[in-house]
């Protein structure tokens, strides 16, 4: 969180480069569920690791390794469900948020396939979380205003004192 690509709107890929490069999808899966396992998260999105291309990955127990390539949401669920997330890109912060409880998407994977899922629970947050990150949105902008603050300043106080430190040697 504080950098900008984090809130830039990501790219869509165009069909012809998802089928045409099957080689490249299959080696930057490969890279993010890395990154994904070093870090013990269930889902990551390319802007989190400086591809700005609407791709995300997710590995939620129960469910198998999964690679979405220009996913759309279809629909989603008028009932909403409150839990905590995290996100990989705000270390150590964790807060109760709302979210629709299930939802359907369509994307493409990594062999050029188009599939559509519908999920609920877990999996249904996770893809939406990721989803939020292709359009710029972190999970702390779906907060209550005043708790969205608070954990903002929190963790930017956190950083420059972690920066200092740093520059301090
Ligand atoms: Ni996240």
């Amino acid at each position: 969180m504080g950098d900008e690509r984090l809130r830039e709107k990501a790219a869509p890929i165009p069909i012809e480069d998802i089928k045409g490069n099957l080689a490249h999808w299959a080696k930057v899966a490969l890279a993010m569920f890395g990154a994904l396992e070093e870090h013990k998260g269930i889902g990551l999105a390319g802007p989190q690791v400086g591809i700005a291309q609407r791709i995300f990955i997710t590995n939620v127990d129960g469910d198998e390794p999964r690679v979405f390539i220009n996913p759309s949401v279809i629909e989603t669920s008028q009932a909403t469900a409150k839990a905590e997330e995290g996100c990989l890109s705000i270390p150590r912060v964790w807060a109760d948020v709302e979210r629709p409880k299930s939802v359907k998407m369509q994307a493409w994977n990594e062999k050029g396939r188009s599939f559509t899922i519908e999920a609920t629970g877990l999996l249904a947050r996770v893809l939406l979380h990721e989803y939020d990150h292709l359009e710029g949105v972190l999970f702390v902008d779906r907060l209550p205003a005043l708790k969205r603050e608070r954990i903002v300043e929190k963790f930017a106080k956190r950083t420059k004192a972690k920066t200092e430190n740093e520059s301090a040697g």
